[in-house]
Protein backbone atom coordinates (compact mmCIF):
# COMPACT_ATOMS: atom_id res chain seq x y z
CA UNK A 1 0.00 0.00 0.00
CA UNK A 2 0.97 3.51 -0.68
CA UNK A 3 0.64 5.76 1.89
CA UNK A 4 0.27 9.90 1.54
CA UNK A 5 2.50 12.59 2.60
CA UNK A 6 1.31 15.82 3.73
CA UNK A 7 1.84 19.25 1.73
CA UNK A 8 5.36 21.12 2.51
CA UNK A 9 4.89 24.74 3.35
CA UNK A 10 7.21 26.98 0.55
CA UNK A 11 9.57 29.37 2.21
CA UNK A 12 9.80 32.54 -0.24
CA UNK A 13 12.74 33.83 1.42
CA UNK A 14 15.53 31.57 -0.18
CA UNK A 15 14.78 30.01 -3.25
CA UNK A 16 15.88 28.63 -6.00
CA UNK A 17 12.70 28.95 -7.93
CA UNK A 18 13.23 32.78 -10.01
CA UNK A 19 16.42 30.77 -11.37
CA UNK A 20 14.04 27.55 -12.34
CA UNK A 21 13.03 27.95 -16.48
CA UNK A 22 9.55 27.08 -17.37
CA UNK A 23 11.10 24.26 -19.90
CA UNK A 24 11.19 20.78 -18.49
CA UNK A 25 13.72 20.13 -21.44
CA UNK A 26 16.79 18.53 -18.90
CA UNK A 27 19.31 20.30 -21.21
CA UNK A 28 17.55 23.29 -20.58
CA UNK A 29 17.25 22.99 -16.56
CA UNK A 30 21.21 22.43 -16.37
CA UNK A 31 21.62 24.83 -18.79
CA UNK A 32 19.89 27.50 -16.43
CA UNK A 33 21.21 25.49 -12.91
CA UNK A 34 24.82 26.86 -13.84
CA UNK A 35 23.41 30.16 -12.89
CA UNK A 36 21.95 29.45 -9.56
CA UNK A 37 22.19 32.07 -6.45
CA UNK A 38 18.92 30.74 -5.09
CA UNK A 39 20.76 30.45 -1.59
CA UNK A 40 24.09 31.00 -0.47
CA UNK A 41 26.09 27.32 -1.32
CA UNK A 42 26.79 29.05 -4.78
CA UNK A 43 29.52 31.28 -3.86
CA UNK A 44 31.88 28.67 -2.23
CA UNK A 45 31.16 25.71 -4.66
CA UNK A 46 32.87 25.30 -7.70
CA UNK A 47 30.30 24.62 -10.13
CA UNK A 48 26.36 23.55 -10.27
CA UNK A 49 25.97 19.64 -10.06
CA UNK A 50 23.30 19.14 -11.89
CA UNK A 51 21.41 15.31 -12.17
CA UNK A 52 22.91 12.88 -14.49
CA UNK A 53 21.40 9.66 -16.48
CA UNK A 54 18.96 8.54 -18.57
CA UNK A 55 16.56 10.94 -19.72
CA UNK A 56 13.57 8.35 -19.46
CA UNK A 57 14.49 6.82 -16.47
CA UNK A 58 11.61 4.80 -14.26
CA UNK A 59 13.77 4.95 -11.16
CA UNK A 60 15.31 8.43 -10.24
CA UNK A 61 18.19 8.35 -7.32
CA UNK A 62 17.76 11.25 -4.96
CA UNK A 63 21.14 11.95 -2.84
CA UNK A 64 21.75 14.55 -0.27
CA UNK A 65 24.53 17.12 -1.96
CA UNK A 66 27.52 16.62 -4.24
CA UNK A 67 30.91 15.97 -2.41
CA UNK A 68 34.36 17.08 -2.99
CA UNK A 69 35.21 15.03 -6.25
CA UNK A 70 31.56 15.63 -7.48
CA UNK A 71 31.93 19.43 -7.13
CA UNK A 72 35.59 19.23 -9.22
CA UNK A 73 34.06 16.50 -12.12
CA UNK A 74 30.64 18.49 -12.20
CA UNK A 75 28.62 15.48 -12.13
CA UNK A 76 26.92 13.51 -9.19
CA UNK A 77 28.04 10.49 -7.54
CA UNK A 78 31.63 9.92 -8.96
CA UNK A 79 33.96 9.59 -5.37
CA UNK A 80 33.67 7.06 -2.90
CA UNK A 81 29.80 7.05 -2.65
CA UNK A 82 29.14 6.85 -5.84
CA UNK A 83 31.52 3.67 -6.33
CA UNK A 84 29.62 1.87 -3.62
CA UNK A 85 26.49 3.19 -4.92
CA UNK A 86 27.25 1.50 -8.21
CA UNK A 87 28.14 -1.86 -6.48
CA UNK A 88 24.69 -1.27 -4.03
CA UNK A 89 22.62 -1.24 -7.35
CA UNK A 90 24.53 -3.92 -9.13
CA UNK A 91 23.40 -6.39 -6.14
CA UNK A 92 20.18 -5.15 -6.61
CA UNK A 93 20.01 -5.66 -9.92
CA UNK A 94 19.71 -2.53 -11.04
CA UNK A 95 22.05 -0.79 -13.68
CA UNK A 96 22.97 2.38 -13.07
CA UNK A 97 22.55 3.42 -17.23
CA UNK A 98 19.08 2.77 -16.23
CA UNK A 99 18.18 5.10 -13.88
CA UNK A 100 18.96 9.33 -13.20
CA UNK A 101 21.00 10.33 -10.67
CA UNK A 102 20.88 13.55 -8.74
CA UNK A 103 20.94 15.48 -5.03
CA UNK A 104 18.42 16.96 -3.04
CA UNK A 105 21.03 20.13 -3.30
CA UNK A 106 23.14 20.92 -6.16
CA UNK A 107 25.94 22.83 -4.90
CA UNK A 108 28.75 21.04 -2.81
CA UNK A 109 28.43 22.68 0.95
CA UNK A 110 31.91 22.35 2.57
CA UNK A 111 34.19 23.38 5.34
CA UNK A 112 38.03 23.73 4.96
CA UNK A 113 39.95 21.39 7.59
CA UNK A 114 43.45 21.64 7.10
CA UNK A 115 44.18 21.29 3.29
CA UNK A 116 40.95 19.13 3.16
CA UNK A 117 37.26 20.18 2.06
CA UNK A 118 34.87 18.31 4.30
CA UNK A 119 31.15 18.21 3.75
CA UNK A 120 29.08 20.36 6.00
CA UNK A 121 25.37 19.01 5.94
CA UNK A 122 23.01 21.30 4.34
CA UNK A 123 20.20 23.25 6.49
CA UNK A 124 16.71 23.03 6.09
CA UNK A 125 16.48 26.42 4.46
CA UNK A 126 19.17 25.36 1.89
CA UNK A 127 17.50 22.18 1.15
CA UNK A 128 13.96 24.13 0.77
CA UNK A 129 15.48 26.46 -1.47
CA UNK A 130 16.88 23.54 -3.79
CA UNK A 131 13.75 21.94 -4.08
CA UNK A 132 12.47 23.81 -7.26
CA UNK A 133 15.43 22.22 -9.02
CA UNK A 134 14.64 18.68 -7.89
CA UNK A 135 10.87 19.05 -9.07
CA UNK A 136 11.47 20.26 -12.36
CA UNK A 137 13.92 17.42 -13.04
CA UNK A 138 11.44 15.16 -11.62
CA UNK A 139 8.53 16.81 -13.78
CA UNK A 140 11.39 16.55 -16.97
CA UNK A 141 11.82 12.60 -16.10
CA UNK A 142 8.68 11.68 -14.59
CA UNK A 143 10.21 8.35 -13.03
CA UNK A 144 7.47 5.93 -11.54
CA UNK A 145 9.28 6.18 -8.51
CA UNK A 146 12.00 7.72 -6.76
CA UNK A 147 14.91 6.48 -4.30
CA UNK A 148 16.05 8.78 -1.61
CA UNK A 149 19.61 8.24 -0.30
CA UNK A 150 19.50 9.18 3.38
CA UNK A 151 17.76 11.38 5.42
CA UNK A 152 18.02 15.06 3.91
CA UNK A 153 16.87 13.89 0.35
CA UNK A 154 13.70 12.21 2.21
CA UNK A 155 12.79 15.29 4.12
CA UNK A 156 13.25 17.34 0.97
CA UNK A 157 10.49 15.22 -0.54
CA UNK A 158 9.00 13.58 2.44
CA UNK A 159 8.80 15.75 4.96
CA UNK A 160 10.86 16.56 8.52
CA UNK A 161 8.64 14.07 10.01
CA UNK A 162 10.01 10.74 8.16
CA UNK A 163 12.55 8.93 10.21
CA UNK A 164 14.70 6.42 7.92
CA UNK A 165 15.16 3.96 10.83
CA UNK A 166 11.40 3.34 11.04
CA UNK A 167 10.16 3.93 7.50
CA UNK A 168 13.08 2.91 5.48
CA UNK A 169 11.69 0.98 2.29
CA UNK A 170 8.38 2.31 2.67
CA UNK A 171 6.32 2.99 0.04
CA UNK A 172 4.73 6.69 0.18
CA UNK A 173 3.56 9.16 -2.07
CA UNK A 174 3.35 13.22 -2.46
CA UNK A 175 0.80 14.70 -4.81
CA UNK A 176 3.53 17.64 -5.18
CA UNK A 177 6.13 15.16 -6.70
CA UNK A 178 5.57 13.36 -10.01
CA UNK A 179 6.11 9.83 -9.55
CA UNK A 180 4.01 7.31 -8.22
CA UNK A 181 5.83 6.60 -5.73
CA UNK A 182 8.55 7.70 -3.24
CA UNK A 183 11.07 4.87 -0.83
CA UNK A 184 14.19 6.04 1.03
CA UNK A 185 17.00 4.16 1.85
CA UNK A 186 20.26 4.80 3.69
CA UNK A 187 23.22 6.71 1.95
CA UNK A 188 26.18 4.76 0.80
CA UNK A 189 27.72 7.19 2.86
CA UNK A 190 26.34 6.38 6.04
CA UNK A 191 27.65 2.40 5.28
CA UNK A 192 31.01 4.33 4.83
CA UNK A 193 31.02 5.32 8.06
CA UNK A 194 29.43 2.80 9.42
CA UNK A 195 31.45 2.46 13.28
CA UNK A 196 32.49 -1.08 12.51
CA UNK A 197 32.44 -3.79 10.30
CA UNK A 198 29.20 -6.09 11.25
CA UNK A 199 27.07 -2.52 11.23
CA UNK A 200 28.92 -1.75 8.10
CA UNK A 201 27.55 -5.24 6.38
CA UNK A 202 23.92 -4.55 8.24
CA UNK A 203 23.13 -1.46 6.66
CA UNK A 204 24.86 -2.65 3.53
CA UNK A 205 22.17 -5.51 2.97
CA UNK A 206 19.27 -3.18 4.05
CA UNK A 207 20.42 -0.91 1.56
CA UNK A 208 20.39 -3.66 -1.11
CA UNK A 209 17.04 -5.12 -0.04
CA UNK A 210 15.70 -1.69 -0.05
CA UNK A 211 16.87 -0.88 -3.52
CA UNK A 212 15.80 -4.50 -4.69
CA UNK A 213 11.89 -4.13 -3.19
CA UNK A 214 12.23 -0.60 -5.79
CA UNK A 215 13.37 -2.58 -8.62
CA UNK A 216 10.36 -5.69 -8.11
CA UNK A 217 8.26 -2.47 -7.82
CA UNK A 218 9.37 -1.45 -11.35
CA UNK A 219 9.10 -4.92 -12.60
CA UNK A 220 5.53 -5.26 -11.96
CA UNK A 221 3.68 -1.62 -13.07
CA UNK A 222 4.66 -0.03 -16.52
CA UNK A 223 5.56 3.52 -16.48
N1 LIG B 1 26.91 12.19 -1.83
C1 LIG B 1 25.74 12.62 -2.35
O1 LIG B 1 24.73 12.70 -1.66
N2 LIG B 1 25.71 12.96 -3.61
C2 LIG B 1 26.76 12.89 -4.41
O2 LIG B 1 26.64 13.24 -5.59
C3 LIG B 1 27.97 12.42 -3.86
C4 LIG B 1 28.03 12.09 -2.56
Amino acid sequence: MIRRIAKSKPNAAMTAAPFVPASRSLGRLRAAATHCEGCPLFRPATQTVFGAGSRGARLVLVGEQPGDQEDLAGKPFVGPAGRLLDELLSEAGIGRDDIYVTNAVKHFKWQQRGKRRLHAKPTAREVTACRPWLEAELESVQPAGVVCLGATAAQSLLGNKFRLTRQHGDLLENSEVSAAWIMATWHPSAVLRAPDRARRGELRKLVIADLAEARKRLDRRPK
